[in-house]
């Protein structure tokens, strides 16, 4: 399973790649706002520092949703480095632009899926990720986890290559499950990442190591 941090905070980004478990970032327009990024170019280098920090895919979304604006965003983002990969949303002229981006070498990640069928719709474009949003999903008291779990299914039928990327992951719990469902990678807040360290008789154990220790240390 890849770990991905779910960030456009180069900070975080940082603390996360030094851990040496981080395979790549995505980003999304909220994210980017989040950090108080303004113009074009400023947003472009941004992208470009991100991807000096980790090897790994980098997903960067566009904000055209017609056909031809998609394409001529996507492959500005594309040509800021090798490991970007550029997130589309579905939409109809997404999965257009989605194919047409397969077929010209162009990585993408097919974002804001909430349905078995648009997940569907994003392996037949050739979609290289496809980003189901398992934590939007529970906030309207659906189970984001049965999406999870008809997509493996269906990819695994029909042998898609498109790489499942669980989103919108909310806590470790929702990790640990994607990993027992056989989601390709997991896209996470630092701290969701991190929670995966937590449990009461780690820190009771290591407690009464060190006691221990001591005894042998006079
Ligand atoms: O970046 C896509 C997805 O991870 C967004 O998550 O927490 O805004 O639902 P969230």
């Amino acid at each position: 399973m890849k770990f991905f941090i779910d960030t456009a905070n180069l900070a975080e980004i940082e603390e996360a790649a030094a851990l040496g478990i981080i395979d790549g970032v995505t980003t999304n327009p909220s994210l980017m706002a989040k950090e108080g990024i303004k113009g074009e170019a400023n947003i472009l280098q941004h992208y470009r520092d991100i991807c000096k920090i980790v090897d790994g895919d980098v997903s960067a979304e566009v904000v055209a949703t017609d056909f031809e604006g998609i394409v001529k965003e996507g492959e500005e983002l594309a040509a800021l480095a090798d490991n970007i990969v550029v997130k589309v949303p579905m939409i109809k002229d997404g999965v257009k632009a989605l194919s047409h981006f397969s077929k010209n070498g162009i990585a993408t990640n097919c974002t804001l899926v909430f349905s078995a069928g648009q997940a569907l719709l994003a392996a037949k474009a050739g979609a290289t990720y496809v980003s189901p949003f398992i934590g939007r999903i529970d906030d309207v008291t659906w189970d984001g986890m049965d999406l999870i779990n008809d997509i493996v299914e269906i990819y695994a039928n029909y042998g898609f290559e498109t790489q499942i990327l669980a989103a919108s992951i909310r806590n470790p719990l929702h990790i640990t499950k994607c990993a027992l469902l056989g989601a390709d990678v997991v896209t996470c807040p630092l701290k969701a990442i991190l929670g995966l360290l937590k449990h009461p008789l780690t820190d009771i154990g290591l407690a009464k190591f060190l006691a221990d220790a001591k005894k042998s240390r006079p």
